[in-house]
């Protein structure tokens, strides 16, 4: 058991499915018993893990755009979902250049889509609304943001997070808060790694690939610093946040930051070597350091995850070998591994996160 079981036999609405974060927590709902339903415009990449785990044969999918207002609404009165958690978004920072209206369409109006359909739901629902540490403004100072701190975003994925974070406050403040039926929270998470991501512009993506065609891997800055963590953690701390709203043992209308641990800051180069040393790559050259910068990154942004251990006796659960051993494990398998069966490795995966939560007494692995 985990979460208290409250997933088990619920309706629960993910948007954003068919990505990276949607798939793994469409695996791990499915794994908990509940009965999942999918809202995506499109399957992002080619490879994918929704593709992989074979999940549109597992789950109720349907594809949508979360700024079609009606047929979004539609779609969930039909479903009557016991949980949403709202994760479609245009995700990738170099796209948000390339396209920034698209961006700030579907990351604010696609969010404000979502409020309105939660103002006309009837039943008893709650909602997780995943933002991400870059709606803060980045000051560039050396310690983590609270979720007191200043919301912001100088690029335009960071200022579309913001935006939609100050929609999402301005519909609480409006309406949310005075329907009883509903609860919501706020998730802000960082940057997440692990199996199963295509993405474009994403260092792990990066290094698979050249792993994989034998060629060195291209890095633009390898002294920047990202406090990487697993997909899990920050799934494990939605999935938290929806057991304790569910459960009337959390404010409503609050939002949560899930980083991970402050040893796992590393340098984009450390983070390279280890994955290579990992893979058994034989090469002397695994890096090649280019001077290409196609757009500005944010520098370090570290997360306070205070209020997450405080209010739901959450903390990241992995170190930064366990996350990065599981990265190289989930690849290796789906490139070198004989037939392996994906889905069921990553319910291993899974499965093996939640022993090690176990081990560190974790609220949530009760
Ligand atoms: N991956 C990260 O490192 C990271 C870090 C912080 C926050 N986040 C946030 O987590 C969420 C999921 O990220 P991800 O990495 O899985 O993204 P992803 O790019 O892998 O997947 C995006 C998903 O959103 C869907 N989508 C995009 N536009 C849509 C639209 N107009 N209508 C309906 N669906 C649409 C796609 O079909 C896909 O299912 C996003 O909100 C993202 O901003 C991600």
């Amino acid at each position: 058991m985990a979460f208290h079981n409250v997933y088990r036999n619920k309706k629960v609405l993910i948007t954003g499915n068919t990505g990276f974060k949607g798939a793994w927590l469409s695996t791990w709902l499915l794994m908990l018993g509940a009965d999942v339903y999918g809202y995506s415009i499109d399957i992002p990449t080619q490879p994918s893990m929704f593709q992989v785990l074979d999940l549109e044969n597992k789950l109720h999918n349907h594809f949508g755009d979360v700024r079609n207002k009606e047929e979004l609404n539609n779609y969930i009165q039909q479903v009557t979902p016991d949980f949403i958690f709202h994760l479609a978004a245009q995700a990738i920072v170099s796209t948000s250049y390339a396209a920034p209206f698209d961006t700030i369409t579907t990351n604010v109006v696609g969010t404000a889509s979502v409020l309105e359909s939660i103002c006309n739901i009837t039943w008893p629902c709650t909602c997780i609304l995943i933002t991400s540490d870059k709606a803060y403004n980045n000051v560039e100072w050396i310690w983590g943001y609270r979720e007191v701190d200043a919301l912001g975003g100088k690029d335009v994925y960071s200022g579309s997070k913001g935006a939609a974070e100050l929609i999402i406050k301005c519909y609480w403040n409006s309406f949310i808060q005075k329907i009883p039926h509903i609860k919501l929270g706020i998730a802000r998470a960082g940057n997440v790694i692990g199996g199963g991501d295509w993405a474009k512009d994403r260092i792990i993506v990066d290094c698979i690939n050249a792993f994989v065609e034998d060629k060195e891997v291209e890095i633009r800055c390898p002294n920047a610093t990202r406090p990487w963590q697993h997909v899990l953690e920050p799934l494990s701390g939605y999935l938290t946040l929806g057991q304790y709203l569910h459960e009337d043992r959390v404010d409503n209308g609050e939002p949560f930051n899930f980083g991970p641990r402050a040893e796992q800051t590393k340098t984009v180069f450390e983070l390279v070597q280890k994955m290579a040393k990992l893979w058994e790559k034989k090469s002397e050259n695994i890096v090649k350091i280019t001077d290409n910068i196609p757009f500005n990154e944010a520098t370090l942004l570290k997360l306070n995850c205070d209020k997450a251990l405080a209010f739901l006796n959450w903390h990241s659960t992995f170190n930064y070998e366990q996350c990065v051993q599981f990265i190289v494990d989930w690849y290796r398998s789906f490139y070198i591994g004989n037939k392996i069966d994906m889905y069921q490795l990553t319910l291993k995966q899974i499965e093996e996160y939640i022993l090690e939560a176990e081990k560190q007494h974790l609220d949530w692995t009760i």
